[in-house]
This record gives C-alpha cells, structure tokens and sequence, in this order.
C-alpha cells in the first residue's frame, strides 16, 4: 500500500500528456473516406476511460529516473523524433482529402516521458479500441460506453473495416518508433488478442460456431476441458491473452523506449500482467453483479454467450449441477438463470475477488521494484482502484 497515506490523483500527475491523447489519435486516423474516419473515431468521443494510455505514461513517468542501459543501443531509442515529420515537404493527397503526416508537433507537457512513450501509449488505445470494435461483432453487444455500439451504428461490415483500419494506423505509428523490439512486442500482442478471443470462441454457445467446433474438437488437447482445473487454466490463459497482454507488452514497451535495464523491463511486464488478469477476474465478477445501466454494456453477457468465467468455475466446485450447464455451454431453456442463481449462491464471486486481490499484490510486489516517485504510487494506487471499481 501507498507510503504516505496520500492518494495521487494519476489524471492530474498526467495533465496535458493525457488530454493531448485523443487529438493526437485523431490525427493518426485520417483518411481518404471521411465515413472511415468518423467510425473509426466513434468509441474515442465519449466515454473511454483511457486507462490503457494512462498506466503507459505512468510507467514512462515512474521508470524515468530507474537504472538505464548504458552506452550503445539507448541513444537510438531515446532521441527519435517521432512528432517530427517523417517526409516534411511531402504530402499524400487522396481525392479531396490531405493527409498530412505527422506533420505536428505535440507539446511535451512532462520531460520525463519522451515522445515515443506518448505515441506508444496512442497506439495502446488503438490496438484496445480496435478490438472492441470486433469484439461488439463477435459478441453481437449492442451497447458499448452507454452509447450504441458501433455495429449497431454502421453495421457489421463497416465496424470491422473500421477496426482493421485502426490496427493497420496503429502499425504504421509504430513502425515510426523506429524500435524492432517494440515492434514486436505489439505485433505479438495484436496476435495474442485474436489467440485469446479464438480459445474463447472454441467455448461459446453461438451457432455459426458449431461447424468449426466440430472440426477443431480433434485438434484440441482434451485435457483442457476434462477437468475444473483444466478449464480454470485454460480460462486463465485466455485471459492473459485476451487482456492481461495488451496492457503487460504495453508497459514492458514502455520500459524498453526509456531504455531501462532488463530487470526494470521485466517489472513494467509483470506489474501490467498481474493488473491486467486481475481487471479481467473483476470485469468478469462485475459481470454477475452491476446493472447494465451501471456497466454502460450488456451483463450477465458471458453466461449468455456459453461462457464459464472464474465465478461460475468456483461456483461448479461446490455445486455438482452446474457440470453440465457448463459442458452445454448454458444452451438449454433456463440454464442462464439457474447458473446465475447457483453463482450467486456460492463463494464463487468472493473467491474470484480474492484471486483479484493476490494479482494486484504480485503487481505491487512488481513496481517495487522501481525507485519512489508520485507516478509508483499512483501505479500502486490503481490496484486498489481496479479492485473497488464498480463499472
Ligand atoms: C473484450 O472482452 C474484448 C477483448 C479484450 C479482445 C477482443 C479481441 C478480438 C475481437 C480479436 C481481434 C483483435 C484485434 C486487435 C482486432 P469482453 O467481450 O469480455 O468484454 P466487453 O464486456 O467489454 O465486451
Ligand atoms: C478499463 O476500461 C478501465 C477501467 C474500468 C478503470 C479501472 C481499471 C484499472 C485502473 C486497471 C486497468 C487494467 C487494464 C488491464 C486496462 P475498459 O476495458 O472497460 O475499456 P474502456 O474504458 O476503454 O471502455
Ligand atoms: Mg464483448
Ligand atoms: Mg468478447
């Protein structure tokens, strides 16, 4: 817990670094189609709490004054002048539509964070909200941030166009970072996004999905399934996949960008891991608890989707007649209601929130590891606020 007692308020330590966010992407998505651009901007107008960029720039912070490499391989990754124009005088017009690129310079309101952090901590929010963009289609949701989804907005096909174009800016402001190893980090990441939504997808109720259920059955290990302890670990995977990645690769990049020592990489990767499973656990908790109103999304939406997170795992623990809703995927008339009824019966959500409470320990344990500043406190700080959040 804090040293101090005094609580940080990480939006304000952030200032002008995360209002500069959503203008900044705003310019990373220009395009020739004017339709694009507007729904690729839909999920950035309202209501995205940008807590991805947040703890990126707060690890940039935080990790500013740890131990660097020293010597070769640190100047190249810290004095790259992203916000320069990559080709000044050039421009690529596409029918009416100019799209200037990079040509601005964002004013550099914290020192301690260099432009390549800043732009990383953009391209977090869009590999992020890219995904959301899919993932309202996978998961036919037609609310998202109290507002319309985008599909129910523009439509399946155009949501997803939407999404790919999010993700192909996002490559190219990072290609510009001009860092192999980070590169690579996202490029693994985005790959990690669709692993973890594919061990899902093997596990929903949808229809259109049994033909592929039935091809893949063969291929997948049976164990996996075959036990609780099997599906809590496959759940667990999938949920360092689907969320806990984005968030740790994000950190551990940012880390590489200030050129830290390996053992400060390693740190920024753990404490975004362990923050990362521990959001799921509560999202995933949140989900048998809030009101929709409250949640700005559907809930009860994983047990309609077929889905067995980790409190209805526990609850199955302790009551037998939840086995076969779960290998049914809660396909029969009734099962969504009865499993919700058995979960909320059970220790299944206070042992999903003590699981919660041990990752953000490990995250702590993690950030530890840094020297003090006012952005690790507010990075110890944001375990507490994970825990305690009600939406
Ligand atoms: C939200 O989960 C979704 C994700 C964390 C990842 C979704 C990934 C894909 C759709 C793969 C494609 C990836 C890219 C990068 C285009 P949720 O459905 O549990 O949460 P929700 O309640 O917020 O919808
Ligand atoms: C994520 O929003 C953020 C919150 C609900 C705020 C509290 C969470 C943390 C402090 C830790 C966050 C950890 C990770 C892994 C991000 P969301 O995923 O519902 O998406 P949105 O705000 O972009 O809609
Ligand atoms: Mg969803
Ligand atoms: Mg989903």
């Amino acid at each position: 817990h804090p040293k101090g007692g005094s609580v940080i308020n990480p939006r304000e330590l952030l200032g002008q670094d995360l209002k500069l966010l959503t203008d900044n992407i705003r310019r990373l998505l220009g395009s020739g189609h004017p339709v694009l651009t507007t729904i690729s901007n839909y999920y950035f107008h309202a209501g995205g709490k940008h807590v991805r960029p947040l703890i990126v720039l707060l690890i940039a912070q935080a990790t500013s004054i740890a131990p660097k490499l020293g010597g070769a391989g640190q100047e190249n990754v810290n004095n790259l002048p992203v916000d320069q124009p990559t080709i000044p005088s050039r421009e690529i017009t596409f029918g009416a539509h100019v799209e200037s690129r990079n040509t601005y310079t964002a004013p550099a309101a914290d020192l301690s964070i260099l432009p390549t952090q800043r732009r990383l901590a953009e391209i977090t929010e869009m590999i992020h909200t890219a995904s959301l963009l899919h993932d309202d289609v996978i998961d036919l949701a037609m609310t998202r941030r109290a507002q319309s989804s985008a599909n129910a907005e523009f439509g399946n096909k155009m949501a997803i166009l939407a999404g790919d174009f999010l993700l192909a800016r996002a490559s190219v402001a990072l290609a510009r970072l001009r860092n192999v190893e980070v590169v690579e980090l996202l490029a693994t990441v985005i790959s990690n996004l669709v692993e973890g939504e594919f061990m899902q997808l093997r596990n929903s109720a949808l229809n259109e999905e049994k033909g592929w259920l039935y091809h893949a059955k063969g291929m997948l290990k049976a164990s996996d399934n075959d036990t609780l302890n099997g599906k809590f670990q496959y759940y667990i995977e999938k949920t360092y996949l689907k969320t806990a990645s984005l968030i740790a690769k994000s950190c551990q990049a940012a880390a590489v960008l200030g050129g830290c020592r390996p053992e400060i990489v390693d740190a920024a990767y753990s404490y975004g891991k362990n923050l990362g499973l521990a959001f799921q656990l509560v999202d995933d908790m949140l989900d048998f608890t809030v009101s929709a109103d409250e949640f700005g999304k559907p809930v009860n939406a994983d047990l309609k989707l077929g889905l067995a997170t980790a409190p209805v795992l526990y609850a199955a623990e302790q009551f037998e007649d939840l086995h076969p809703l779960i290998e049914r995927n809660f396909g029969n008339e009734g099962d969504v209601e009865k499993a919700l009824s058995l979960v909320l019966q059970s220790d299944g959500l206070s042992r999903t929130r003590a699981l919660a409470e041990s990752y953000c320990q490990q995250a702590i344990e993690a950030i530890s590891a840094l020297p003090p500043s006012n952005a690790q406190t507010a990075l110890i700080q944001l375990t507490e606020a994970v825990l305690t959040r009600k939406k």
